[in-house]
């Protein structure tokens, strides 16, 4: 064990964060760009194996090949400038469920990847608004300036506008696509010019009034000078940096650069590492805040993740620590049971192997292996002292399916599988209001394939899944709720706690709800 001094400087130095984005923004090459940087790989396209063949819903093996990638890059630890950074993978794609969004719950910042040619992008948009509710940093890259994209006025009101944040530009850029020259930086009061890979970094000063020292080609060149008003506006008529902002979440530092090239990364991480929080207080349900340093060891689990090999049944639990220091083999108590449990098989994650982790500290991520024990949202923790964390978050599903077990006789171990799935998080359950039809939702695909593929191997248990597709889950007061509301254009439901929800057809089904029942409150969970 640590005494409290070295306790206190491991744990000021962690940095864990996840980065949100939607596909193809470029998530995975920044990824790659930040672990060489923290010299975790030799090189890039290491992460995730693309291009290696497409992904074949009905292929458990393919399915379980691209889990176990996910399992090891789902938390990649490296140490650059003295700290201990941890990125913490968001799946998205087929992988999107719902552990991408428990995964915002155990990050203290995070880092919002856009492709400058799309600006705002649906699943960029759902994984911000769980960064804002939680109130964390959010930091903005604005990726593919090597590519022609909007301009970057338009990029940083679009920004502002659909995502209701502020917006504070670090740096501008100097042209792109082929035309891309460098950004003006004006955090640094600092030009970097445009090299690709391996030729360097090259900086240019600036004087007094933000233009270049001394004579350089760029001067001559228009796009200088329109940069240099765009940069004036900015300064003059945009948001002021304000640090205490930026910690509340209520303004975003934004970064241009390429990821592909590494044009602005290590300018991004090293401004990153400045502004983003070490890991702070956690609150319990009884409304105490859990603060980092101390003696007592705590944690929650964010997410599970089944073996999708039937001769492994067991599972990783991840767990965000907390407070304190874990070491292997301690004992911990499972709030839940009360029971006692030796923590003496976890393991850590690096970009492609795992290791046994013999220690961390609050901040980090281990992941148990777990034969059944734990379930997502327990707590664990050392000590005298009981500690139970705030329960997670439920999010409102946005695809169904009708579930039955394929044959009618094994009722029994249909439903022992559906009970301890639905409790472990793996998909909600839901029950027709008239019929007692079983229905489930999840944020993804994945997550109805996983269901079913457990179901078979866990439970001997086969299902028919008939898709009901997507559709808009809205609660209503149990005491405004008329049988009658229910329509052709709308089901009525209820959820586990038998709270009654509408499921509309779309938007334009909840819009004539609403506007038939103005008094009726209608609302959705994150
Ligand atoms: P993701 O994890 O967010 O889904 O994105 P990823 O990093 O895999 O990047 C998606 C594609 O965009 C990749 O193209 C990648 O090379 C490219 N990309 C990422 N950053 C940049 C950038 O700064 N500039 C340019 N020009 N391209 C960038 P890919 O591997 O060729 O294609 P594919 O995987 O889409 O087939």
């Amino acid at each position: 064990m640590m005494d409290e001094k070295k306790l206190k400087e491991e744990i000021e130095k962690r940095r864990t964060f996840a980065i949100i984005s939607h596909p193809d923004a470029g998530k995975t090459t920044i990824t790659e760009q930040l672990l060489l940087f923290g010299g975790v790989v030799r090189q890039a396209g290491t992460v995730k194996g693309k291009k290696t063949g497409n992904f074949a819903k009905s292929d458990w093996m393919e399915i379980e090949k691209k889990r176990g990638i996910s399992v090891t890059s789902s938390v990649m630890q490296f140490d650059y400038a003295g700290k201990r950074i941890n990125i913490l993978d968001t799946p998205g794609h087929e992988d999107f469920s719902e552990d991408t969004y428990r995964t915002l719950m155990a990050v203290d910042s995070a880092v919002m990847v856009i492709d400058s040619a799309k600006g705002i992008e649906p699943q960029t948009k759902k994984l911000f608004q769980i960064c804002k509710m939680r109130g964390i940093p959010i930091f903005t890259f604005m990726n593919k300036l090597d590519r022609d994209g909007r301009e970057p006025l338009d990029l940083i009101g679009e920004l502002e506008d659909t995502l209701g944040i502020e917006a504070y530009p670090m740096n501008w850029p100097i042209g792109m696509g082929k035309g891309l020259k460098g950004l003006y930086d004006i955090y640094n009061n600092r030009i970097e010019l445009y090299q690709r890979e391996d030729q360097g970094e090259n900086f240019l000063e600036l004087d007094e009034n933000g233009e270049i020292k001394g004579d350089h080609p760029l001067k001559e060149e228009s796009i200088y000078q329109q940069v240099l008003e765009e940069v004036d506006l900015v300064k003059n008529a945009g948001n002021e940096f304000d640090e205490a902002k930026i910690a509340r979440g209520d303004l975003t530092p934004v970064f241009f650069g390429s990821a592909l090239t590494n044009f602005g990364v290590k300018t991004f991480l090293d401004a990153y590492l400045k502004y983003a929080p070490a890991p702070s207080a956690h609150k319990t349900v009884n409304g105490t805040e859990i603060e980092p340093v101390q003696k007592q060891f705590s944690g929650f689990i964010f997410k599970i993740q089944a073996n999708m090999n039937p001769n492994h049944r067991d599972r990783i639990a991840f767990v965000r620590i907390c407070s304190g220091e874990f070491d292997r083999g301690m004992d911990v108590f499972l709030q839940r049971t009360g029971k006692k449990i030796r923590l003496s098989n976890s393991t850590q994650f690096m970009a492609d192997s795992r290791e046994t982790v013999e220690n961390a500290v609050a901040g980090d991520i281990i992941g148990l292996y777990d034969t059944g024990n734990f379930q997502i949202g327990d707590t664990i923790y050392t000590g005298k002292k009981a500690v139970q964390f705030e329960k997670l978050p439920q999010f409102t599903p946005e695809l169904f399916v009708k579930v039955s077990p394929k044959n009618v006789m094994k009722q029994k171990s249909y439903h022992k599988g559906i009970q301890q799935l639905v409790q472990e998080g793996a998909v909600q359950l839901y029950r027709s209001y008239t019929t007692n039809d079983y229905i489930l939702g999840a944020v993804g695909q994945l997550q109805f394939e996983v269901f079913q593929f457990r179901m078979k191997n866990e439970y001997n248990s086969e299902v028919v899944m008939t898709p009901m597709g997507h559709k808009i889950a809205r609660w209503i007061d149990p005491e405004q709720l008329d049988e009658k509301m229910s329509s052709s254009r709308n089901l009525l439901v209820k959820d586990r706690q038998d709270q009654p929800l509408f499921l509309f057809e779309n938007e334009f089904a909840e819009r004539w709800f609403e506007d038939k029942y103005p008094d009726v409150k209608l609302t959705a969970k994150l």
